[in-house]
């Protein structure tokens, strides 16, 4: 089930999705978090940080598991999402390092990584998973035709992906071609998804997930069928609802 919430502009959605996260911990000091990289979660972790700083929020006995790593970028990388999230909001909350988890595949076989990574967080229960989503529909790097019953797995990204994300590196060609992502069922489990969205190219996608059919041609249109989804988007993203 869908919540839907309108803002006028993008640095409302973090502020928004951030007192979601500030209840959370008011009620479950431990509580589980799923994070997610990229554009559209840097205004939220901007608000946690200032929080956190502020005294109103205390991460130290939180648990957080990230969706998703791209396969062949060094963990020191500048691009690597370990690096992503050290610079944009490890660094400034006050987690215990042990409780931080991403999963990482040393190559585009490594099941082994996959089915570590799946096993960890079945062994935790995902509280509130933060969640972007692509302009083809993807959540995590589950990318369209991936079937809602994967767990945890290795993906190849889509043309259209590594061109979205291109714009973090100097050419195509740097981006990587593969990455190691939870999986839709993975992402089913959590208990509840703040998905944060903005700008005129996330509108359709937002369409799709809201009204579209159910289809693995769209693998956010199976949040459907999860009872708790707060969808957070600016007017632009909301363009066409
Ligand atoms: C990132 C992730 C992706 C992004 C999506 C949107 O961890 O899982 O699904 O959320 O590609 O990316 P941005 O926010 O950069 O538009």
């Amino acid at each position: 089930m869908f919540k839907i919430i309108i803002k006028e502009k993008y640095e409302d959605l973090g502020v928004e999705a951030n007192l979601l996260i500030r209840d959370l911990l008011q009620k479950k000091e431990d509580a589980v978090i799923g994070l997610a990289t990229g554009s559209s979660p840097l205004g939220l972790y901007k608000a946690m940080i200032d929080d956190c700083q502020n005294k109103l929020t205390s991460y130290q006995k939180v648990v957080t598991f990230n969706l998703d790593e791209y396969i062949g970028l060094p963990i020191e990388h500048p691009e690597s999402y370990r690096s992503f999230m050290e610079r944009n909001l490890f660094c400034g909350l006050d987690l215990d390092p042990d409780n931080i988890h991403l999963p990482f595949a040393k190559d585009a076989e490594d099941e082994e990584a996959c089915l570590t990574y799946e096993e960890l967080i079945r062994r935790y229960n995902i509280d509130l998973q933060v969640l972007g989503i692509g302009t083809n529909g993807h959540i995590g790097f589950n990318e369209p035709k991936t079937s809602f019953d994967s767990p945890t797995h290795i993906m190849e990204l889509t043309k259209r992906t590594r061109l979205d994300n291109q714009r973090f590196f100097d050419s195509l060609d740097d981006v990587p071609t593969h990455a190691i992502t939870m999986g839709i069922a993975t992402i089913m489990k959590a208990k509840k998804h703040v998905l944060l969205a903005n700008g005129v190219n996330k509108a359709q996608a937002i369409y799709d997930m809201i009204n579209g059919p159910i289809s693995d041609e769209v693998p956010a249109s199976i949040l459907q069928k999860h009872p708790d989804v707060v969808v957070i988007l600016d007017k632009e993203a909301a363009g066409k609802l």
